[in-house]
């Protein structure tokens, strides 16, 4: 009784079945809560729960739900003719599509459709057949990825600061790619932090122990660096003084995403490190000043580094965000690097030194700052493009070790990984 009433309800919703599916009349599923046939329609969207997969044409688009999706997908026959993953279509030695986009009609149809048990199959137009994973389908569009993509990232403060035993891994467990580098990558990727252990203090050591990660990135300071207060490039990490809380190579196009750091030599006395997580900053800041959040994430400011014979300058947001889904993926913040703001009409220069004033206050807030004593043998990698380091000032003669990673490099030994 139930079925028939849930298959009247779907006549009213006059889908064109052009295509038959194999089993239309089990296509409608029931609630869990009271066994009802799940029926939802709304004019664009419709959606319902169905027993087997099933699909129908809608002009341009062909609309597919299957069992384990929440929601019906409409996809343009332009897309799925362009995401043919067939050996004509796609060379699976180079990973790359091999037809060409030109060729494919803005209003191709199918002569054929099925939607089987694990994959749907379309016969073209022009007789080419392709196949569809229904996972590939539901990973590879946009409202599939809507619901599958979740933050990995845990904000912490001063006192959350994660446990040894979350960031931490031996350097024995990551030679050769050992299975410690997914532990240690995933906290990167989670805390904005990750330290590696037992490493020899020498820059020969950090840097092959850096390398299970990725490559080292060349920049003006090298590739790997070992500084102490001599000066050498006019930055004053290469002084003794108090450092605050800034995230490094803001004057990049694309500021390196991973900063290591392993203390080679301690100093006498002081010389601590600071981290801040400048997402959990950035929440607080969008909690208690949202003006000033939507302000500081969609005007661009620039900032520069100059020495003898060089002048880097990038203009960019402080608060980035992914285009698509709106997460925030980077923290800039360097008080130092700051070229002539130029980016900001006068009339609103007011607004932004009023929000940089209450981001600034949140950056210097005691509750966000956690002080670490880096000691040889332990590399720190920091997410740049997340948290914030300084260092406390020091006397004596301290050697810190370190160097930068892309993000191009991490991102992709993230994804192998299989933590991004
Ligand atoms: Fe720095
Ligand atoms: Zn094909």
């Amino acid at each position: 009784m139930a079925l028939t009433k849930a298959i009247s309800k779907l006549r009213t919703l006059s889908l064109p079945l052009r295509f038959e599916s194999n089993r239309v009349s089990a296509s409608l599923g029931y609630s869990a809560v009271n066994n009802l046939p799940r029926v939802h329609c709304k004019r664009q969207n419709h959606t319902f729960r169905v027993e087997a997969p099933v699909s129908y044409d809608q002009g341009s688009r062909l609309e597919v739900q299957i069992p384990r999706w929440p929601q019906a997908l409409n996809f343009p026959y332009v897309w799925l003719r362009d995401h043919c993953y067939c050996e004509r279509c796609y060379n699976s030695k180079t990973f790359q599509k091999m037809h060409d986009i030109y060729d494919i009609a803005l209003n191709i149809q199918p002569l054929k459709v099925t939607a089987g048990e694990d994959e749907l199959t379309i016969t073209w137009d022009d007789g080419h057949i392709s196949t569809y994973d229904y996972k590939f389908l539901w990973q590879n569009n946009f409202e599939g990825r809507q619901y599958s993509q979740k933050s990995k990232k845990e904000l912490w403060t001063g006192t959350t600061f994660p446990s040894a035993d979350q960031t931490t891994v031996p350097l024995g467990d990551i030679v050769g790619q050992g299975k410690g580098l997914k532990k240690l990558v995933n906290s990167i990727i989670k805390f904005g932090v990750g330290f590696i252990s037992e490493v020899p203090p020498t820059v020969e050591a950090t840097q092959s122990a850096i390398e299970e990660v990725c490559i080292v990135k060349k920049t003006f300071f090298g590739e790997m660096w070992a500084f102490t207060a001599n000066l050498e490039h006019s930055d004053t990490a290469y002084s003794t003084e108090y450092i605050g809380a800034h995230t490094d190579t803001t004057y990049f196009r694309q500021a390196s995403r991973i900063q290591a750091f392993h203390c080679l030599q301690p100093s006498a006395e002081g010389g601590e490190t600071l981290l801040v997580d400048g997402f959990n900053v950035a929440n607080q800041f969008q909690h208690l000043h949202p003006n000033g959040y939507k302000f500081l994430s969609s005007k661009p400011i620039p900032s520069e580094y100059i020495e003898e014979g060089r002048h880097h300058l990038s203009l960019d947001y402080i608060l980035k965000h992914d285009p698509v889904t709106q997460e925030l993926t980077q923290f800039r913040y360097n008080i130092h690097d700051r070229a002539p703001l130029s980016s900001i009409p006068l009339h609103g220069i007011e607004d932004f030194y009023a929000h940089y004033h209450n981001l600034t206050k949140l950056v210097r807030m005691e509750k966000n700052e956690h002080w670490v004593k880096l000691e040889p043998g332990t590399i720190v990698l920091i997410d740049n493009w997340r948290v914030m380091h300084g260092r406390a000032a020091y006397s004596g003669n301290r050697i810190m070790g370190g160097c930068y990673l892309d993000e191009d490099d991490f991102a992709s030994k993230a994804r192998i990984l299989n933590v991004l």
